[in-house]
């Protein structure tokens, strides 16, 4: 069976069951507490919390899914085992407020064991701790004890939301693969999870208190590529047909020949094909900031597995026909944007070959004097701050001619760097003092500016802000009015991140790290050479000298009072905050 068979055979048996079959969502969330879609049930969040109606009481759908940067990341495991990825495929089934417990438990058992046919001997269950209920079910039902675990059978998507108890259920590969049973210290290999089955009967409130939802509702999700290789009876995702058939077209494209030493190169670049196809498909652009720079480094981290296998040039624009012949029978999108995501590719990839290639000059320069085969750290250090040249790129082209870089000494550059500019200028951002009320307007600003450049587009930046104890006063650059509904949007993303109380982490980078990193900056000339990032979860990441509060759940709601025009393509907001109870 392949994945086509897999994943029709999935929603085939739902909608026997009474499931109503809904295409995949976007990777674009809707939702400011995640940057991608990073489970099956985000799209449906606010159906779980009662907000929105259900489209039926039983669904069933294959979603696609990302877990690269933000609090879900994969990115750097993938290549390196058999079953990481970015992108993947979850299939899953959805009971709001229908079936429970037992009607999910009894779904996933037969689906596995009779439709499938798969040996009931091979399927170990787990249990949350908490949870007798479940745990009777599966002895009942087919003689199992459940292994009883606590956190892994606890989903949530995030520190506030819907949750609750889980059963999973796990394959076991065989004696081949080392690795002990699910909850061992050795756990991971030869078993592994194929079903994760969430009896989402809670709401985590901010204060970490759980509400009951106003249903019991039932979350699962299968991942598809596991789903292959049990099927498939191999033990790597990436033996499974579509892996096979993207390796294949990379070696077509780079004309590489597969070797034990370069699977992570091919595993990596078919996974990073699969994100960035799919990721721009939906609309994700390449940027210096929050999604697009996720898409930009797993594009470029493609690339730099293509020079591994000794390729140059444009590659994941190349391989792109092979993700829509595997993909897009499924994800018709894949098809229907190929124009623009082949192009959006490219430009991408050109631009990336370009500051390689302004890099590799300098680096050239750089390589006659090297003395004792040893690059000077503070030199690596010098190509890396100035001209943004990554670390690992140099050691790996020294590498080559056998040449290697004195990495104490960069780490010893970049503290003394560090400490030159400790006390250098601290931007005070407009605040008239530093005040609880002004600190907390403060923060507000910067969901504000994040709020707006979700709204507006990238091309927002801040202009100038003036905070009083009494109201926050923020510029930016904009052509037009905006619009009543367009307010209303912003406002409802800042009173959303507020009311997902999340953290505000402050670091000191270097400027060119708070730039990779995507960090939005202000007056950047400004700045020393160091700067303080603050972060707020995956809706803002922002230059600033602070001072801010530890959690958004410390401001009270957020209102917009005026939007009116301060100069020409500058517009000019005043909003309040109220009272925190
Ligand atoms: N939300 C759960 C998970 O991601 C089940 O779909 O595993």
């Amino acid at each position: 069976m392949n994945y086509n068979n897999i994943r029709e055979l999935f929603l085939k048996y739902m909608e026997k069951n009474g499931h109503k079959i809904v295409p995949s969502a976007s990777l674009i969330p809707d939702d400011p507490t995640v940057m991608f879609t990073v489970a099956g049930m985000v799209p449906f969040k606010n159906i779980l919390q009662g907000i929105a109606p259900a489209p039926a009481m039983r669904v069933a759908d294959s979603q696609k899914c990302l877990r690269a940067g933000g609090k879900h990341n994969d990115l750097e495991d993938v290549g390196y085992d058999g079953h990481h990825h970015t992108f993947f495929e979850m299939l899953g089934n959805w009971s709001f407020g229908d079936y429970f417990k037992d009607g999910a438990i009894e779904l996933s058992w037969n689906l596995l064991t009779r439709e499938l046919g798969l040996d009931p001997a091979r399927l170990i269950v787990t249990t949350h701790i908490s949870d007798d209920e479940a745990t009777e079910i599966w002895k009942k039902l087919t003689g199992k004890d459940a292994i009883r675990l606590d956190k892994d059978n606890w989903w949530a998507m995030g520190d506030t939301g819907p949750c609750g108890p889980s059963t999973e259920i796990f394959w076991d590969f065989g004696e081949s693969v080392p690795g002990g049973l699910p909850g061992a210290p050795d756990e991971a290999g030869r078993y592994v999870e194929i079903w994760n089955n969430v009896f989402m009967q809670y709401d985590r409130l901010a204060d970490g208190s759980l509400s009951n939802l106003p249903h019991k509702n039932v979350d699962t999700g299968a991942g598809l590529e596991r789903w292959a290789a049990m099927l498939q009876g191999v033990t790597d995702n990436y033996e499974t047909d579509l892996f096979v058939a993207l390796k294949n077209a990379v070696s077509d494209v780079t004309g590489a020949g597969q070797t034990a030493d370069n699977v992570p190169s091919f595993k990596i670049i078919s996974d990073h094909l699969r994100a960035v196809g799919f990721a721009i498909a939906d609309g994700v652009v390449p940027s210096n900031t929050e999604r697009g720079y996720v898409i930009r480094r797993i594009l470029r981290r493609a690339m730099r597995h293509g020079q591994v296998l000794g390729h140059t040039g444009p590659l994941l624009s190349k391989l792109y026909p092979a993700l829509v012949e595997q993909m897009a029978g499924a994800y018709p999108e894949l098809a229907r944007e190929s124009a623009r995501v082949i192009a959006t590719i490219e430009k991408e990839e050109k631009a990336f070959e370009d500051m390689l290639t302004s890099g590799l000059k300098l680096l050239e320069k750089e390589i006659p004097n090297v003395a004792g085969k040893i690059m000077a750290g503070d030199v690596a250090f010098k190509l890396y701050d100035t001209y943004g040249f990554p670390l690992d790129l140099t050691q790996s082209i020294l590498a080559e001619r056998g040449m290697s870089v004195d990495v104490p000494g960069f780490d010893s550059a970049m503290s003394e760097q560090k400490e030159r500019s400790r006390s250098t200028g601290v931007f005070k951002g407009g605040l008239s003092d530093e005040s609880v009320e002004t600190t907390r307007l403060h923060t507000a600003t910067h969901l504000l500016g994040a709020a707006l450049r979700r709204v507006l587009g990238d091309s927002v930046s801040q202009k100038g802000a003036n905070i009083t104890p009494e109201r926050l006063r923020f510029d930016f650059s904009f052509e037009r009015k905006v619009e009543p509904a367009e307010l209303a949007e912003v406002e409802r993303l800042v009173n959303d991140a507020i009311s997902a109380a999340i953290p505000v982490e402050c670091n000191d980078m270097a400027v060119a790290d708070a730039h990779g990193a995507g960090a939005i900056g202000i007056f950047d000339s400004k700045y020393g050479e160091m700067v303080k990032v603050y972060k707020i979860g995956d809706v803002s990441l922002e230059i600033c000298g602070g001072p801010h509060v530890g959690n958004t759940s410390e401001l009270g709601a957020f209102k917009i009072q005026k939007e009116e025009s301060s100069a020409a393509g500058v517009r000019r907001i005043k909003a309040v905050l109220g009272h925190k109870s």
